[in-house]
């Protein structure tokens, strides 16, 4: 069974011998060979080069037996296509070009020609799709418009969501014509993604639990319902969100193939209360990677011991891999959970 059959086959949650694998955010900084492009290239001209961001997906495949590739891009392509952009702060974290708290600056995002705009992600992904010659299963992404409405209305990384909070009190109509906008560009989005090859689509929520909890279904879930429905039948949606232990019922509801949790949930019996309904990704708690070989290989298989025979599990780590992960944890990981029997 190649990598995209077994991957798809858990994304339908059928039972197989070990799950399929790949890792979130696995283009990451801890491998040297990304390093070394980067002592080359700013991460902009990596993602809007096709070929140089096909170079960047490929690198860990060429190390590690994945089943599945991550397209090399980011989220917050979509605010710069919408005339916002992105930058990296000195110290750690984004820096928009500006902060989003009125009516007219949403309605000044100018959401036309998306497709055209962020051609270079449909050129990467044909060039990918062809180099993994459907062995591998090619995964595309975006932002929850919730999650890429945090960094827009904040002016970038933040640790208390202040202006968005105040945002949302004061004036919700603002946000959501702000989520409404994000929702209808990550439409077309998706489907310059589906028609350039992506085998399934990861929507992160990433900063969910920015949400309080009884404002969750009118200001995130209801937007990725629309996405999700949108290509219902037509390709795996996965989402990831962080932190939500409060609000597993809601994610259940959001009518995704399969829900990306972290190291909070225990997966086993996530999959026994609602295993009818979704299947399952994740979750090793990536800080393993920075500790010694032997323990993760000891809660690698901790976790498959727990999943075996549960189908619909696909392996990953509970959240993206830290620049500081050594190669060899990788190695180990990637060996304990290809070899499991
Ligand atoms: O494996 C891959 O490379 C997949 C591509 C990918 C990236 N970002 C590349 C990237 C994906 C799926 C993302 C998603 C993303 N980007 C999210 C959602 C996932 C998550 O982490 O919860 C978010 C919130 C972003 C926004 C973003 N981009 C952040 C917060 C950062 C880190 C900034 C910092 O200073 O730490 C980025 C940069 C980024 N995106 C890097 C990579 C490989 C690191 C760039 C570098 O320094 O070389």
């Amino acid at each position: 069974m190649n990598g995209r059959d077994r991957f798809l086959a858990a994304c339908r949650c059928e039972p197989l011998d070990r799950p399929p694998v790949w890792i979130m955010r696995q283009a990451g900084r801890y491998l040297p060979e990304y390093r070394a492009l980067k002592e080359k290239y700013s991460f902009k001209e990596m993602v809007e080069t096709p070929e140089l961001a096909r170079e960047v997906t490929l690198q860990p495949l060429k190390r590690f037996p994945l089943d599945a590739a991550i397209l090399f891009s980011d989220i917050l392509v979509i605010p710069e296509a919408l005339g916002q952009s992105y930058d990296f702060r000195e110290t750690g974290g984004i820096e928009m070009a500006y902060s989003i708290s009125t009516r007219d600056q949403v309605d000044a995002l100018d959401s036309s020609g998306i497709t055209e705009k962020l051609g270079y992600v449909a050129g990467a992904l044909k060039l990918i799709s062809e180099s993994l010659a459907g062995e591998k299963a090619l995964l595309g992404f975006g932002g929850s418009p919730w999650t890429l409405s945090t960094y827009m209305v904040e002016g970038g990384s933040s640790k208390d969501f202040s202006k968005l909070k105040a945002l949302m009190k004061e004036d919700p109509e603002t946000l959501m014509a702000l989520l409404e906008k994000i929702t209808e560009v990550t439409i077309d989005y998706f489907e310059m993604q589906v028609a350039s090859g992506v085998d399934a689509i990861q929507i992160f929520d990433s900063w969910a639990a920015a949400c309080p909890l009884e404002k969750y279904e009118a200001f995130s879930l209801s937007y990725i319902r629309r996405i999700v429905n949108h290509f219902k039948g037509r390709i795996p949606i996965i989402l990831y969100a962080k932190g939500v232990t409060d609000r597993l019922p809601l994610l259940v509801e959001s009518g995704v193939q399969v829900l990306s949790l972290d190291w909070t949930v225990d997966l086993a019996g996530f999959k026994k209360e609602w295993g009818d309904k979704v299947c399952v990704q994740g979750n090793l708690n990536p800080d393993l990677l920075n500790g010694s070989p032997e323990n993760v290989r000891i809660e690698a298989l901790k976790l498959l011991d727990s999943m075996k025979g549960v189908g619909g599990h696909v392996f990953n780590l509970g959240h993206g891999i830290q620049p500081t992960a050594t190669v060899e944890n990788m190695e180990v990981l990637i060996k304990t959970v290809t070899e499991y029997k």
